[in-house]
């Protein structure tokens, strides 16, 4: 299996279950585009439980935290880097038809920080600073192995809020050490 040092499809074995159980009333972010699209993390409603509905434990390094995700469109999460986390592993339940896309970044490129309510900046680039590298559609039930150290943006199309669970490392392990932990459950 060859690694993609951007994203990677992985097989997450979660049993069948309402997975919107998992979403709790505690917000940990909010991400407001200021475009219609917001990008929100909640804790998750109940860790043992959540851990019960892991049919395998694929993770020889473990995430240092868990979360739930929601993105409300229709539009973009622009094209940006994530804060603290260097790696993350999303679980797409309601995947709404979003597409992810990948980028490197062109010579003399600016990066536009931007201030968010949680009072941290944002890593946001301009499109003419970018070139696409790769992307994908993740159907209901795909999981992907994502490097968010790297630029990446979401287009989502219509009014179906994208419902995910997304779990994080940092810049304690690369995305190739994360990706060969989950070497065999990668498809
Ligand atoms: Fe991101």
């Amino acid at each position: 299996m060859q690694m993609n040092p951007n994203f990677n499809k992985i097989n997450l074995n979660l049993k069948n279950i309402d997975y919107n159980q998992f979403k709790s009333n505690r917000l940990m972010k909010e991400f407001n585009y200021g475009n219609g699209v917001f990008l929100r993390f909640f804790h998750i409603n109940n860790m043992e439980y959540f851990k019960s509905c892991h049919i395998t434990n694929p993770f020889i390094l473990l995430p240092y935290e868990v979360r739930y995700g929601e993105i409300e469109g229709p539009g973009n999460v622009r094209p940006h880097i994530d804060h603290r986390r260097s790696v993350a592993l999303n679980y797409y339940f309601e995947s709404g038809n979003c597409i992810t896309r990948t980028y490197s970044l062109k010579e003399n490129a600016l990066m536009l920080a931007e201030k968010h309510n949680d009072g941290l900046s944002h890593n946001i680039y301009r499109d003419e600073d970018l070139i696409e590298n790769g992307s994908f559609v993740a159907e209901d039930g795909d999981a992907y192995l994502l490097n968010v150290s790297k630029i990446h943006s979401v287009e989502c199309p219509g009014q179906k809020i994208r419902k995910f669970i997304s779990y994080s490392w940092d810049y304690r392990n690369t995305f190739k050490e994360i990706y060969n932990g989950l070497i065999d459950y990668a498809i």
